[in-house]
C-alpha cells in the first residue's frame, strides 16, 4: 500500500519511513507522488493545520495521506511561538536570532517557569471504504525547558535552546536516533501507527 506524506522535508520522510516500516514500504513525498498544490495553513491549532494539509493532498490521490504540523510551545510566553514556530520573527530570520530572542524573553522567568514542549500533530485521510474516506488525528509531545544558552549542532530550528532534563543536554546535542526515540514526531508517528493497525493496515 502506498502512503503519501505531505512534506518536502527529506529528514521527516526518513523518520516516517523508519517508524511506519511494516505498515507500508512505499512512503512517498508529495513531490514524488507528482502532487504540486498550494496549501493554506490557516488553522488555529496544530491538529487543524495537519488536517488541512492532509485533506488538500487527498483531493489529488486515492492513496492513504499523512500530514504533520509541529512547533514549540513555551509556557512563560503563553504557548508562543506555537503554530507560528516557522514564521516567528519572520520566515527568513536565522534560527540563532530567533533562539536568542526566546532566551532573552525569558530573562525574568524563574527556573520552574522555563518549561516548554515540542508538539506534533499528524493527520491521516484513509483510502475510500464504502464511499467514505475516514480521517484520523493524533498528537505527540516532547517535554523540556528553555536553556539559558544556545548549545548543540544537531537537529534544526529550536533544538539548540530545547534542554531535555533527563538527557542533561539540548535536543541539538542528541544524536538523530536519541532524538527520534523521544521526539514529538516519533511519539505522534507511533500513535498513528497504532491507529492504522487497528484500522487493519
Ligand atoms: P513544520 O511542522 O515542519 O512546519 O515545523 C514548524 C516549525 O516548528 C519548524 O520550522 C521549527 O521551527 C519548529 N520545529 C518543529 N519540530 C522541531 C524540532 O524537532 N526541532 C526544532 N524545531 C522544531
Amino acid at each position: 500500500m502506498k502512503i503519501v506524506f505531505a512534506t518536502g522535508n527529506e529528514h521527516k520522510l526518513v523518520e516516517v519511513r523508519n517508524i511506519l516500516a511494516g505498515i507500508s514500504e512505499q512512503i512517498v513525498s508529495m513531490k514524488e507522488a507528482g502532487i504540486e498544490v498550494e496549501i493554506v495553513e490557516d488553522g488555529s491549532t496544530f491538529e487543524e493545520n495537519a488536517m488541512i494539509k492532509a485533506r488538500t493532498i487527498a483531493q489529488h490521490t486515492d492513496a492513504l495521506v499523512l500530514a504533520d504540523d509541529s512547533g514549540l510551545e513555551v509556557d512563560y510566553l503563553n504557548g508562543e511561538p506555537g503554530i507560528y514556530s516557522s514564521r516567528y520573527m519572520g520566515e527568513d530570520t536565522p534560527y540563532p536570532i530567533k533562539n536568542q530572542a526566546i532566551i532573552d524573553r525569558l530573562e525574568n522567568a524563574e527556573e520552574k517557569q522555563r518549561t516548554a514542549r515540542f508538539v506534533c500533530a499528524i493527520a491521516a485521510v484513509l483510502p475510500e471504504k464504502d464511499g467514505v474516506r475516514k480521517e484520523l488525528c493524533v498528537r505527540g509531545t516532547f517535554e523540556g525547558v528553555i536553556a539559558h544558552e544556545i548549545a548543540g549542532e544537531n537537529g534544526f530550528g529550536y533544538d539548540p535552546i530545547f534542554y531535555v532534563p533527563e538527557c542533561g543536554c539540548t535536543s541539538a546535542q542528541l544524536t538523530t536516533e536519541e532524538k527520534n526515540a523521544r521526539s514529538h514526531r516519533g511519539d505522534a508517528l507511533r500513535k498513528m501507527r497504532e491507529l492504522l493497525e487497528k484500522e487493519g493496515y
